[in-house]
């Protein structure tokens, strides 16, 4: 095992009609006026913005707002995000919404007090040293950005997409309603759990000895494989709602990552993909993250492979571990083709004539990958493969 600290601030506020913590919490901060982030309109469609401003009318807190946050949030949005809430003189933030409007908000909070530019932020040429506090409540349940502090940031005109954070940057609260996520289409439901399982993936191939993390991370891929294919068909369900809401915060709230750093090359792939396409962030995923296992699969590390088909696909222990290994990504591949998760690029119209671009976008900080370093041949090889 790696050496490790571990500390996670963010409150959790997990379930039905905890939304009526919310002006506690923020009055807890000192908050007089917020300013809410939110996209593009599924809130005031569900719900979410009438109990929210509710609650903010009743204990008298003031709000402005920032909407039109886009999947995949754009620094231009992030940008916009800044003037509003320095004009108003906002005290605290509010993110309603999914993984980018969490995203945007924990960058607008970092840019408010900086006086340079915003992308400094995204790019670590400035490091935050105070931000404007913020909490979330969730609305779709995918990237654990609730409660960690992450963020990812698309230039659009430079065509990069780079994740970022800071220790400041994890909410300071999070409300987690499984009710305010029954309204997620059945493609977002499946993107959301593509992801959920692709971070527990990526921190299960790591070169760390770390059997205690590895069993965790076994424990969340079952109950999620095991929930995934009954929400799919009864999206309304809001017990199935509330596991898998749960289950994409705990695989990336750094829980299963103490001691081991995990891989992340998959990520930084798709990241890639999505700077030069406007795609889902798990469409591309799905499509790459298999791609990627069997391009790094060895001889030397088959076994971590084979344990996984066998703890968690249920797969009968053979003595070819390689067999095994292959195996094994067939039922993650098939896993997600049942549930309707796309297979190729081609589904997104990405051909062969974008190849290097992206490879050029993937390659922008040089070579990468935890369990198996990567450079520009291998990314061509596994973009090429995924087309
Ligand atoms: O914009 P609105 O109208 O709100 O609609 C959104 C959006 O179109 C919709 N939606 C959200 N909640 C809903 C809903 N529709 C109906 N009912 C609801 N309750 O869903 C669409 C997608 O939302 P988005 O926030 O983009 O999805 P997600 O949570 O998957 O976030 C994706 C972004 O997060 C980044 C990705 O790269 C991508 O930019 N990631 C962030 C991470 C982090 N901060 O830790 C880690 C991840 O690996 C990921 O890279
Ligand atoms: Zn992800």
């Amino acid at each position: 095992m790696e050496n490790f600290e571990y500390r996670n601030p963010t409150k959790l506020i997990f379930g039905e009609g905890q939304v009526d913590k919310l002006s506690a919490e923020l009055e807890a901060l000192g908050a007089k006026k917020v300013m809410l982030v939110y996209g593009g309109g599924s809130i005031k469609r569900n719900g979410v913005y009438d109990d929210v401003t509710r609650e903010l009318k009743a204990a008298g807190i003031e709000y402005v707002e920032c909407d039109g946050v886009e999947p995949n949030p754009r620094l231009t949005t992030a940008e916009r995000g800044v003037k509003i809430a320095r004009e108003a003189g906002v005290d605290a933030l509010l993110a309603l919404g999914g993984g980018s409007v969490i995203d945007c908000t924990k960058l607008i909070a970092a840019a408010i007090p900086y006086e340079g530019d915003t992308w400094d932020i995204v790019v670590r040429k400035h490091i935050p040293t105070e931000v404007v506090p913020f909490g979330t409540v969730l609305t779709l349940a995918a990237t654990g950005s609730e409660m960690n502090s992450g963020s990812v940031i698309t230039n659009w005109e430079t065509q990069e997409k780079y994740g970022w954070g800071s220790p400041l940057t994890y909410p300071t609260f999070s409300i987690l309603d499984p009710n305010y996520t029954v309204t997620v289409p059945k493609d977002q439901t499946i993107y959301g759990i593509v992801d959920m399982m692709t971070h527990c993936l990526e921190q299960y191939f790591h070169p760390a000895n770390a059997p205690v993390q590895e069993r965790m991370t076994e424990g969340v891929l079952k109950a999620v494989i095991e929930a995934a294919p009954k929400l799919v068909s009864d999206l309304e369900n809001v017990e199935l709602r509330g596991t898998i809401l749960f289950a994409g915060t705990m695989a990336l709230n750094g829980v299963l990552q103490m001691g081991a750093r995990g891989d992340w090359a998959s990520h930084n792939i798709e990241h890639a993909v999505s700077a030069v396409h406007d795609i889902p962030h798990a469409g591309g995923l799905a499509i790459l993250y298999p791609h990627w296992m069997r391009h790094v699969l060895d001889e030397s590390n088959a076994h971590r492979f084979a344990t996984l088909g066998e703890n968690v696909f249920n797969l009968e222990r053979q003595d070819d571990l390689m067999k095994m290994a292959n195996d094994t990504i067939d039922a993650l591949s098939a896993f997600w083709t049942s549930l309707g998760a796309p297979t190729h690029l081609a589904n997104y119209d990405i051909d062969a004539s974008t190849v290097e671009p992206i490879v050029k976008a993937a390659m922008s900080r040089g070579d990468f990958g935890n369990f198996k370093s990567l450079g520009e041949q291998d990314v061509r090889d596994i973009v090429t493969a995924s087309l």
